[in-house]
Formats: structure tokens, sequence, C-alpha cells
């Protein structure tokens, strides 16, 4: 059924560039006090000032009254695990230890695709209650993961990217698949799945420790063989997997030089973590245009180090903000933002609050190459946006009262903010999320 015309009026917020690369301060964005967005058939008709839009809208259009609450992107999640949504908040000491002890036994349930399919209605509907519209999600080695993974995406209409877990090593047999297979089954889900409505897929080797040559060889081939696919994986999260890696591939340059040899590093590869990397491995993502996913919950409640905004720009990585749960300890994209400006600062770096929500909208779409079909209002673009409400909580109330900038009030929505802010979500201009006032 088509779609008829809808207008939202609100404060509207989007982004056109970097605001750390941008000449002005007014450059990178788009802010309209009172602002209008108009959607047509799922798309982004128009988006700019209200007293000059309204008077283009044919009469009898409906129109959505968010005044006093901001119209933005919905927020993108550019890795995070849908399986370990049941083990949140699982304390180990460290990556490997809580892979052992609570990941792997929980990601093993995901051989039940009636338990998949729970999961994935649970997971899809707690990231539209946050804001996120779109995510790059790792299912399991199960190849039914993906497919009950991405049958509740396409039921809500959602725009989303996953893949099957490769990992044929160095796991527990339940949850190993075989170089052949591993290879097999993703291609089968690729031609099943990428491109079939708002779904894309992405060649998930799990990390470089748990997977052989001849995966990793596999996996290469196929991102060859099949360009627009995504890639994503984990590299350089913590010292004593670096270590690991080392041990295991003693002729590789560093880490991601491992992905590298085997042609992974290239558009649309997304790259989890990235804090033990060096000068020569952060020129090699600028230059292949391979992105870094920050994500600094799970980097923190891991232990697993702090990443470098700094020397990431200075090479040019494309970067995003990313939950990493069931490593993340929160699904919100606000509370991500919390973290990662704490991590900055502890870096020496800052990051200022509208750049945070670029990273976490046009940055992520960017990292994708998916600018134009989402991340921002550009005309055309997909209709995936959300509703934030800057008097959501007493102290967000009280703490937005008074007049604030803009950068004030972006603020204090990343520090105080979680799904409790998001009023509602929209995907493809049909709203999937609408919070209920308690
Ligand atoms: N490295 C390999 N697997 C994982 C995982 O599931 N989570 C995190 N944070 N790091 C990993
Ligand atoms: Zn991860």
């Amino acid at each position: 059924m088509p779609n008829t015309l809808q207008a939202y009026r609100g404060s509207l917020l989007h982004f056109l560039a970097d605001p750390a690369f941008s000449a002005g301060p007014n450059d990178s964005h788009v802010w309209h006090e009172d602002g209008l967005l108009i959607v047509a058939d799922g798309k982004v008709q128009a988006a700019g000032d209200y007293a000059t839009l309204h008077a283009t809208l044919p009469p009898g259009t409906e129109l959505h009254d968010y005044s006093g609450k901001l119209l933005m992107p919905g927020f993108i999640d550019t890795h995070v695990h849908y399986p370990q949504t049941d083990m949140i908040a699982s304390p180990a000491e460290g990556l490997l230890p809580w892979l052992e002890t609570y990941t792997f036994p929980t990601e093993r349930q995901f051989e039940d695709p009636s338990h998949a399919a729970g999961v994935a209605d649970f997971f899809l509907d707690e990231l539209l209650r946050c804001g996120t519209t779109t995510a790059m999600v790792y299912c399991t080695v199960h190849p039914q993961s993906v497919d009950a993974f991405f049958a509740a995406s396409e039921q809500r209409g959602l725009r989303m990217v996953a893949g099957k877990v490769m990992m044929d090593r160095n796991c527990p047999d339940f949850l190993r698949d075989t170089a052949e297979t591993g290879a097999r089954d993703t291609e089968a889900l690729i031609r099943r799945w990428h491109k079939r409505g708002r779904a894309l897929y992405a060649i998930t080797p799990r990390f470089a420790p748990t997977s052989t040559e001849a995966q990793l060889h596999l996996a290469g081939e196929l991102a060859r063989s099949y360009p627009d696919t995504y890639i994503q994986t984990h590299v350089s999260e913590n010292e004593a997997e670096c270590a690991w890696v080392r041990e295991l591939f003693p002729n590789s340059r560093s880490y991601i030089d491992v992905y590298d040899s085997y042609g992974m590093l290239r558009p649309r590869a997304m790259y989890g973590h990235c804090i033990w990397l060096n000068e020569q491995d952060r020129v090699r993502m600028a230059e292949t245009q391979s992105a870094a996913a920050i994500c600094p919950t799970s980097n923190l409640f891991l232990g697993s180090g702090l990443f470098d905004f700094e020397r990431a720009d200075q090479a040019g990585v494309l970067l995003s903000l990313a939950t990493d749960v069931g490593g993340g300890t929160s699904f919100s994209m606000l509370q991500t933002m919390n973290e990662a400006y704490k991590v900055a600062r502890l870096k020496g770096s800052y990051l200022p609050a509208l750049r945070m929500f670029y990273l976490a909208t046009l940055g992520a779409a960017r990292s994708m190459q998916l600018e134009g079909t989402i991340g921002n209002f550009a005309v055309g673009a997909e209709a995936d946006f959300i509703v934030l409400d800057p008097q959501a909580t007493p102290l967000l109330q009280r703490r937005t009262a008074r007049g604030v900038s803009l950068e004030e009030l972006l603020f204090a929505l990343a520090l105080l903010g979680d799904d409790r802010a998001v009023a509602a979500t929209y995907s493809a201009g049909r709203q999937v999320h609408a919070r209920v006032m308690t």
C-alpha cells in the first residue's frame, strides 16, 4: 500500500559533513529550531524550515506535531551481537575468559531456530526503543541464526546488515564450522539475503584467532566475488588477544595485516575496536576505506583499552560508534556517546556533542558507503528518523530548561539520555516505536 504524504514538525537536525573537518562551526550540519520533515513513500521529500515549507503541503496532509522535540536521522550502531542480548552485563576478567565462560555457551542456543527468532524479535525492538534504525549485526555460526534475524528485520521493514559468524578453530566443537562449510553457508546466505528488501549481508569471520588461514582465504575470496557485500570482524581489541594473534600469525606485520593479506581491507569492511593499532595500520585502513567501529562501553567494561581519536583522525580513518552488546553494556547510542566522550578525555582528546551525533548517524552511513540512503535527511534518503525528547526525565528537563545552545542540548542528551529520551522511532516513514510514558 503506498504511503501517503506525512509531515513532521519539530526541531530538525542532520549532518552534511564531519564537524571535525568542516571549515566553519555551522558548515557540518543543518539545524532548524522550528523545522519540518516531509516524507513521501518512505523517503525524505523535503527537510527545512517550517515557515518556508508548510505552505508547500497539499491541503489535508497529515501533520505530526513534535514541537519542542528533536527530529533527527535514526542512530546507526556499526558493531553489535544480537545473540549476546541475554548475556549483557556478564562479569569476567577480560575478553578471552568472557568469551569462554559466557559467550560461547550462550551462542550455542542459536542452533534452535525458534530460540533465535525470539531473541531477534527482542533485540530489534530494543534497538528501536533506543532509536537505532540500522545496525551491523553478528549472528552465530549457525546459518539459521541469520535466517531468523533477517526474517525479523524484514517483518519490521528495517535496513540491517548481518552475517553468519565463521569460525573453524580455537572454539568449542559445538560452534565450529570448517573452512569449506563456512564459505558455502556464507555464499548461500549472501544469495538468499543480500539486497533482499533492505537486508545487506556482511561476511563475518569472528576474529583472526578463530579462523584458520584456509578460512580467511575463502572469506577473502568471497569478499572479492561479492564486492558490494560487507565484511565485519574484530581487530586489536585487547592486549592478550593481540599477543595470541602474534603467536598464531608470526609472519604478519600486525594484527590487521592478517586481514589485509587476505584481501579483507576494502570499502564496506567494518573493523570492531581498533585500539592497539600502529601508524601503518591506520594508514592502511584509511587508504583502503576500511572503517573503524568504536565500542567504548565494551572497551571500558572488558578493560580492553581506550580508542585513540586523535591518531585515527590524523590518518583519516572512517569512524563510527558502536555498542558491541553483549561486551557493550548498553543498547543506547546516547550512552555509547557518553562513554566515548570520557574515553576521548582520558586520551587527551575532545569530542564535541555535534561530532558524536555525526558519528552515530552520517559518519556511520559514510563508513558503510550508504550516504544518500540513510544517515541524513538528503532528498530521496530513506526516512529512518527519531524523535528525541529533551524533557524525557526530570533531570533532563531541568538541565535543558534554561536557554542552552545546540551543543549544550546535544551534550545533555548524550550524557543524561538513554532509551527514555527516544519519544518515537520511524523506519522508512513508518512508526516502529512510540515511548509509553509512565
Ligand atoms: N572478539 C571475538 N569475539 C568477540 C565478541 O563476541 N565480542 C567482543 N567484544 N570481542 C570479540
Ligand atoms: Zn564484538
